[in-house]
């Protein structure tokens, strides 16, 4: 029979010992929690996930654990847990970079096919990459030596670095196929109202539009811009059709900006853009050289 002193420990536990404050980060582990849609199960999801764990939902409902699922993603954006691809790559540089990568390397031959035949400046490649470029990336836009974050970086970090390498595809696209009339260029949309900020909690979004947030219409017009603008083809002339050197031929290093304006790049991604044997760091034709050995299986 259940001891007094058992009952009442049991009912009136002490402090908790173990908690998340002395888990170590769980980067790689596994964990499948039963019955985790709500209660302790959920929790459990919820800490385990914040220390970077990969977590599986069993439950009953499809429903109640989809919404779980959001909602721990929702609290713990920053967890590396869930956010890599299906090929393991870390998902922002999955999805921003080598997608895109791979998008455009199958499109190129019928891009070259088409400036051909086309009015000058008309065939162009719009990437969109984001102010985070710059002020969310480390040096030089990427660290070629960490684009595995074996050295875990926070998640803003990352889409820094994905925005980034949008900078250096754009620069590294261009001087490849400028000449044979295919124009690159670079843009920043603007802070717009969209999806992107789905794993915000509701505050920072509800902050954000009140303070950053435009109407998605207005990235659009900085798309429009960038796409079928007269003064962007006049920006790429005189330098073969490379756009983001300037037309005075300076090398100055330039990108679209919102709402369809011209502006100057920071220092560190015109170095990486270039060479080393123009005075650069040559981290463009690297990471461009990166994404083709990522995307080989995929001819
Ligand atoms: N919004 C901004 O403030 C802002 C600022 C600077 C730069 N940008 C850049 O602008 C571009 C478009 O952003 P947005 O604001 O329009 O974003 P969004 O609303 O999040 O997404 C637009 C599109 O991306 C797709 N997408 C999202 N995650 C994906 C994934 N993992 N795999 C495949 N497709 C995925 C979405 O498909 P689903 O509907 O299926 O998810 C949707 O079709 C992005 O490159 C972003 O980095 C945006």
């Amino acid at each position: 029979m259940l001891s007094i002193f058992s009952f009442l420990s049991q009912m009136y536990p002490p402090k908790p010992r173990f908690t998340e404050k002395e888990i170590p980060p769980l980067h790689g582990k596994v964990y499948i929690i039963t019955g985790a849609s709500s209660g302790i199960g959920l929790e459990l999801a919820k800490i385990l996930y914040s220390k970077h764990a990969k977590i599986y939902i069993a439950a009953r409902s499809e429903s109640k654990a989809f919404s779980a699922i959001s909602s721990i993603k929702t609290l713990f954006s920053d967890s590396t847990g869930g956010s890599k691809t299906a090929q393991g790559y870390e998902l922002q540089l999955g999805t921003n970079c080598i997608g895109t990568f791979l998008f455009t390397k199958l499109l190129t031959p019928l891009l070259l096919t088409t400036a051909k035949t086309s009015s000058s400046s008309s065939v162009r490649v719009i990437w969109v990459s984001s102010s985070a470029a710059e002020g969310l990336s480390p040096k030089g836009g990427v660290d070629m030596q960490n684009l595995d974050y074996k050295s875990e970086k926070a998640g803003m970090t990352k889409y820094g670095v994905s925005k980034a390498g949008n900078y250096l595809h754009a620069m590294e696209f261009g001087k490849k196929f400028g000449g044979e009339g295919v124009l690159s260029v670079p843009l920043n949309p603007g802070n717009l109202d969209s999806e992107l900020y789905r794993s915000q909690g509701g505050i920072v979004r509800w902050v954000l539009r009140r303070l950053v947030l435009y109407p998605p219409v207005f990235g659009a017009y900085t798309l429009l811009f960038a796409g079928l603008s007269g003064d962007v083809g006049k920006m790429g002339r005189g330098v073969g059709s490379v756009f983001p050197f300037r037309a005075d031929g300076m090398g100055l290093m330039i990108a679209v900006v919102p709402w369809g304006r011209f502006m100057k790049i920071c220092g560190d991604l015109v170095a990486a853009s270039k060479a080393k044997t123009e005075g650069g760091t040559g981290i463009a034709r690297s990471f461009w050289e990166w994404n083709e050995e990522r995307v080989k299986p995929y001819p």
